[in-house]
């Protein structure tokens, strides 16, 4: 198994397999004393975190004197839990995990720069600095979202990398539809949308030489059990819960969205940007016939989507003017 390089903030691994023996016997009373001999710290230790548990939302019931016991399992995703559910897979392998971080992507980011190998994952509860497109916000709510960077090591050119962006946004489609059997819309290139409401993304971000990518990071958002957002983006930004009326568990969605970013991977690095593109045209309604208004920074138009390059960029035939090539910009859809 490839060495985790230590990391200020990620959980220790005994936090984590405190938490996994809590949710393991769930409602059952377990004594300080014991927990201490299974995991291997001091009592004072399992006092402190479970402090530290009860601050970030985990119900741990019960007192140092008595013991302690969970009222329900708890929804936290634990690297021991994904190992053990993804075995095999090369996004299994490295995992860091944090309760609370700035960014996954810029985790991540520092990663790839210390030769951290592909399939490394990072993956947190909470954000207080999450990363959205165009130097937006990415809104990260502790324990209600999926956040979780991937870095890979793609033998690509820099102008292949976008594919990535696209590729994680079927991944991410495919297993909301398999876990939560929610049909999402992809919004090119990067926008999962449920019932005209953003409730995910993925911000793709590398470090590369004029014809050689280095490594890609995978920086994919997904709005899980949210149940409001904040007055700027509540019009316009949703969640699977709110979507559905139900909640839905970010541990299995991960560990979907993993396994099916991983076939997907291979997929495109043997058969190149036409996997990509054909099934983003056969899964994407918005990619051809949508009415919108491209703001690419330079220019505005409105005009109609009319599919993808080989490439993958989108096309948009201009209501006054030929068909464009859309490189860079925010693509709204018009009535
Ligand atoms: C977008 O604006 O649509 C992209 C949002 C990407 C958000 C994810 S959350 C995990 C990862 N870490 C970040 O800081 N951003 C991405």
């Amino acid at each position: 198994m490839p060495q985790t390089l230590p990391l200020p903030g990620t959980t220790d691994k005994r936090l984590a397999a405190l938490v996994t023996l809590l949710s393991e016997n769930a409602t059952i009373v377990i004594s300080g004393a014991r927990i201490a001999r299974q995991i291997g710290v001091s009592r004072s230790m399992v006092w402190q975190w479970v402090e530290l548990l009860r601050k970030m939302g985990v119900r741990v019931k019960g007192q140092r004197s008595t013991g302690y016991f969970l009222e329900h399992v708890p929804d936290i995703i634990t690297p021991n839990l994904i190992r053990k559910r993804l075995k095999g897979n090369v996004f299994g392998k490295q995992i860091y995990h944090f309760f609370k971080t700035d960014s996954t992507n810029r985790v991540a980011m520092d990663l790839g720069y210390t030769r951290a190998a592909e399939g490394t994952v990072v993956l947190a509860e909470e954000q207080t600095a999450g990363r959205g497109r165009s130097g937006r916000m990415w809104h990260s709510e502790r324990g209600a979202g999926l956040y979780v960077t991937l870095l890979l090591r793609p033998k690509l050119s820099p102008a292949q990398a976008p594919l990535l962006t696209m590729l994680a946004g079927l991944s991410a489609h495919a297993a909301i539809r398999a876990q939560a059997g929610l049909t999402t819309e992809l919004k090119w290139p990067n926008d999962l949308m449920l019932n005209g409401k953003k409730i995910g993304g993925i911000l793709t971000e590398m470090h590369a030489e004029p014809s050689q990518v280095r490594f890609v990071i995978v920086g994919i958002g997904i709005n899980v059990n949210q149940e409001k957002f904040p007055a700027d983006i509540s019009s316009v930004a949703s969640s699977l819960r709110k979507e559905s009326g139900r909640t839905h568990s970010r541990l299995e969605l991960l560990v979907r969205l993993l396994s099916q970013f991983e076939s997907d991977y291979n997929r495109f690095l043997r058969e190149g940007a036409s996997f990509v593109v054909q099934r983003f045209l056969s899964v994407s309604t918005f990619a051809a016939g949508r009415r919108v208004r491209v703001d690419s920074g330079h220019e505005s138009y409105v005009g109609t989507t009319a599919g993808l390059s080989p490439e993958g960029l989108l096309l948009v035939a201009k209501d006054e003017g030929p068909t464009v090539t859309v490189i860079a910009g925010d693509v709204t859809e018009v009535c």
